[in-house]
């Protein structure tokens, strides 16, 4: 037969290019099955596992989600999530730290993967470019191109690897000479990638310029921040004041955050986030309900009741958020151990690393990506090649196998970069 796909011209390869870090978890699950699996290294997966290799979880999710009674576990959500939903979707994101003078508002999804899906979607227009940072989460690529989107990327380090506003700057002028909206996404803190969370330092500078460049153009600008690892970065609270920044923005400007329970409740599979916005205007923070709740309809129409449910249910109550604020304390604890054991020895051996502030990985710039992870493969070492880089997720790696991991990295790169 000669015909190959039946999908229409615009759908055609799509999925032909394999997944990067799915590629190296099949080599992992054929290694397993090999003696010696238990000298295996899995830095691919961005689950955390507890020091046994157990999937980590928090145990008063786990006990309350089992409580929840058949109804709330199978009845529809409400597409745009439950009013008790929303408001704990919204308390949780700011912790305090909502601009002054602004209303919010928050619609339900599947994960932040959905409300980065509704920001591409929503505010960018047909074939527009949302600018990501150079290193960053693939689907960001995947979900603009399914939205007939286009991404640009700004390069997050300059060669010192301090953060790089002088290329956001540049970018976020050329967009707006470009296109009548202008979204910008920050994946912080804790950026997927390598760690990095922007200082105040950082918004101080930016925030002032993103103002001005709305008020100059007359154009939407759109600032979307991922904030999918915001407690994995020292004090949670401490991690989300810099949202406090963002006041007396012009009218066309708007801040548009991706809430995740996926990494902050360890929930990755009851798909459960938010799209949680804010502005100065009731109307707009009723567009923002309406645009998104009609793009959930149209896309997966509600998103997880159990999940909302339990959002809710722990964020209503003082003695269950205090349970979980300490069991996820544990886990940030564990992560930033690791992170330490590794970053430590690698500035002993010479290994440079990206900044690393929190989060769940780490990122090795080297020369040659794929010929480094082939290498450390053959010393049961899976991490994920990335254009520019390797990915290590510290959130799988137990503490007694990151003794070694640095030197064993900076030998394979030396001996392919000399
Ligand atoms: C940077 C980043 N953003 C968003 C997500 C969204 O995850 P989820 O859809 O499971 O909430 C992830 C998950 O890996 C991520 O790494």
């Amino acid at each position: 037969m000669s015909i190959q796909s039946m999908a229409a011209a615009h759908a055609a390869g799509k999925g032909s290019e394999p997944d990067s870090v799915f590629a190296v978890v099949a080599k992992i699950r054929e290694a397993k099955k090999l003696p010696g699996a238990e000298a295996i290294i899995d830095g691919s997966i961005g689950a955390m596992r507890n020091e046994d290799g157990s999937l980590s979880i928090l145990p008063v999710v786990d006990e309350e989600y089992r409580k929840l009674p058949a109804e709330d576990l199978m009845d529809y959500a409400a597409i745009a999530g439950s009013p008790e939903f929303i408001a704990a979707a919204i308390q949780y994101t700011f912790q305090g730290f909502q601009p002054a003078g602004t209303i919010a508002g928050a619609v339900g999804t599947p994960g932040g993967t959905g409300a980065v899906r509704l920001m591409i979607a929503n505010y960018l227009d047909d074939r527009e470019t949302a600018l990501i940072p150079d290193w960053h989460w693939a689907p960001y690529r995947t979900i603009a191109q399914e939205s007939r989107r286009r991404t640009d990327t700004y390069a997050m380090f300059d060669e010192k690897s301090a953060f790089n506003t002088a290329d956001i700057k540049a970018k976020v002028r050329q967009t707006l000479e470009r296109q009548n909206n202008m979204l910008i996404i920050f994946n912080t803190p804790g950026h997927n990638p390598t760690g990095y969370s922007m200082s105040q330092a950082d918004w101080a500078e930016l925030i002032p310029f993103l103002r001005q460049q709305a008020t100059a153009s007359g154009k939407k600008v759109i600032v979307g921040l991922d904030m999918a690892y915001a407690d994995y970065c020292g004090d949670p609270r401490e991690a989300r004041r810099f949202l406090g920044m963002f006041t007396d923005l012009p009218e066309n400007m708007q801040v548009v955050i991706a809430f995740s329970m996926s990494k902050s409740f360890f929930i990755y599979g009851m798909r459960c986030g938010a799209i949680v916005g804010f502005h100065p205007s009731a109307a707009v923070m009723r567009d923002f309900a309406n645009i998104h709740s009609f793009s959930a309809r149209g896309a997966w129409s509600n998103g997880s009741r159990g999940a909302q449910e339990i959002l809710a249910k722990i964020c209503g109550d003082p003695i269950l958020s205090a349970r979980a604020d300490q069991e996820r304390r544990a886990l940030a604890e564990l992560l930033s151990q690791r992170a330490a054991i590794f970053t430590d020895e690698a500035r002993a051996v010479g290994l440079r690393v990206l900044p690393y502030y929190g989060g769940f990985f780490v990122t090795i710039p080297v020369k040659e990506p794929k010929l480094t992870t082939e290498k450390l493969m053959a010393s049961n070492i899976y991490l994920v090649p990335m254009t520019g880089g390797l990915r290590l997720a510290v959130c799988a790696v137990p503490k007694n196998k990151m003794p070694g991991l640095a030197t064993k990295i900076r030998a394979a790169q030396k001996e392919l970069e000399g």
